[in-house]
């Protein structure tokens, strides 16, 4: 090497929520605002002598038409839910983020995938957090039993890529993203600047080599994955794994995916053995639905690109104090208080002095305009304690002129309350017009909040 080459030890501060570094330590991060976010670490810093500038570029520029790149090469896992999520299976050397909580079910997934991917080629799984033996045990009862399926219980990132080199795996999964560490770097693993670096070296394996890479990252107190935010923007696609502990349900979200729809989600129910697809959500999340009780609605809402009814609650009560409460649980709760100044002020209820609470069943969350009428009417049913009639569904976006406006996808909202059994549904005049074809269910267009609770309570 050339003589110029220094290494110096040196220690810095970093912010283990986005990942500022600073020469001192700080309470506060001047970046992202977080509280007693920043930690000591020791890193090598090389330097080089000079810069040096590639005299020639290796890439050239290529025609858009001529570059080759079609749907057939994405790989599927054979779960369904979890390919569509991803937008349709994976993309050649795409860099996935899987997040969620500890024991949600991330490693049962991955392990699950990777099993329907040695079909396509073999699989490297990386366990860094348990021991090989340990997963050949969960394998078992997944029933998971691929030839072409290598585990390798590694915590050196230079050790997985010497392995990688070696084995040339079509797939590359790393359980976790926290416990890989590279010896460039002296501090701990699962530090900010560790998870970034493997992160880094990995995500250019990905690419350079086209190996779909996979990396679980756990998810701290606050909800995001652990870790620099960088990592976020870094990946491809990251996914979500959601749900209650206490609940066999989960839902795969995905909250950024370069190679698909986002919002997109993916239901399984966890069994003992192992995850199994829920392809019919919609009767899931009406199950334990009470008919016929006040402020209770169902909505067709859209996840992605996939309709599904979901039950709005939503309770008023009288206040005991001066300030009454706005509590909203899976829906902004800004847009709630915008529905209840309508109802007070299109509609005429005094709702100043009530308490009000709405939540979505089944912990869903639920983000388009497209549910404003359904909460409007949970409320204003809530508010007249009278059921609204319990084959009825209702969606649209409500204005602060009190009007009902068209929202996108009316025919698929339609459809899926159709084959649940409603047979009246609610939407605005708008929706209507444009919906031709007979759906075998009652179609009721709207104009104004006032006019569609006419149809529900008179
Ligand atoms: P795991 O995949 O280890 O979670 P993570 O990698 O996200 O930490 O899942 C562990 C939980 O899943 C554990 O609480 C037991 C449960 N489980 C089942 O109920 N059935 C199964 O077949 C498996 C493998 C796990
Ligand atoms: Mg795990």
């Amino acid at each position: 090497m050339n003589g110029n080459l220094l290494n110096k030890q040196k220690t810095i501060f970093s912010c283990q929520q986005c990942g500022l570094q600073s020469p001192k330590w700080l309470g506060k991060c001047p970046d992202c605002g977080a509280w007693n976010a920043l930690v000591e670490e020791t890193v090598t810093v090389t330097k080089k002598g000079g810069r040096t500038v590639p005299l020639r570029s290796e890439s050239s520029p290529v025609r858009l038409a001529e570059v080759s790149a079609t749907d057939e090469d994405r790989l599927h896992s054979g779960i369904e839910e979890f390919d569509r999520v991803l937008g349709g299976g994976v993309v050649p050397g795409s860099f996935t983020l899987i997040g969620g909580d500890p024991g949600i079910g991330k490693s049962t997934l991955l392990l699950q995938a990777a099993g329907g991917w040695t079909k396509a080629g073999t699989v490297l799984y990386v366990t860094a957090e348990e021991s090989t033996r340990q997963v050949k045990l969960r394998a078992g009862r997944l029933d998971v039993a691929a030839q072409d399926l290598y585990l390798l219980a590694e915590t050196s990132l230079e050790g997985v890529l010497e392995q990688v080199r070696q084995l040339k795996p079509a797939f590359l999964v790393i359980d976790s993203i926290q416990t890989v560490f590279t010896a460039a770097l002296e501090s701990a693993p699962g530090s900010v600047s560790q998870v970034r670096e493997c992160a880094g070296r990995l995500m250019h394996l990905a690419k350079g080599e086209g190996v779909p890479t996979f990396i679980v990252g756990h998810v701290t107190k606050d909800g995001s994955i652990a870790g620099p935010r960088m990592l976020e923007h870094m990946v491809d696609t990251v996914l979500y794994f959601e749900g209650d502990a206490g609940h066999p349900y989960r839902i795969l979200r995905a909250v950024k995916n370069r190679f698909g729809s986002t919002n997109e989600i993916g239901v399984f129910e966890m069994k003992d053995v192992g995850l199994s697809e829920v392809p019919n959500p919609s009767e899931l999340f009406l199950a334990e639905r009470p008919e016929e009780a006040a402020g209770s609605i169902v909505v067709p809402a859209m996840e992605g690109t996939r309709p599904i009814l979901v039950e709005l609650q939503a309770l008023v009560s009288g206040t005991a104090f001066g300030n009454p409460r706005r509590t909203a649980m899976g829906i902004d709760s800004n847009r709630v208080s915008l529905l209840v100044a309508v109802l007070e002020k299109k509609v005429g209820y005094a709702l100043l002095n009530q308490d009000i609470f709405v939540n979505v069943a089944g912990g869903v969350r639920l983000n388009e305009p497209a549910v404003d009428l359904g909460v409007l009417a949970a409320l204003a049913s809530s508010h007249l304690n009278r059921a609204v009639p319990k084959r009825t569904v209702l969606f649209g976006e409500i204005g602060l002129a009190g009007e009902v406006r068209a929202v996108s996808r009316p025919e698929l909202r339609v459809r899926e309350a159709a084959r649940l059994g409603f047979d009246r549904c609610i939407l605005s005049a708008g929706n209507l017009k444009t919906l031709d074809s007979p759906t075998g269910i009652e179609l009721i267009g709207v104009r104004s909040a006032e006019e569609s609770l006419g149809y529900l309570f008179d």
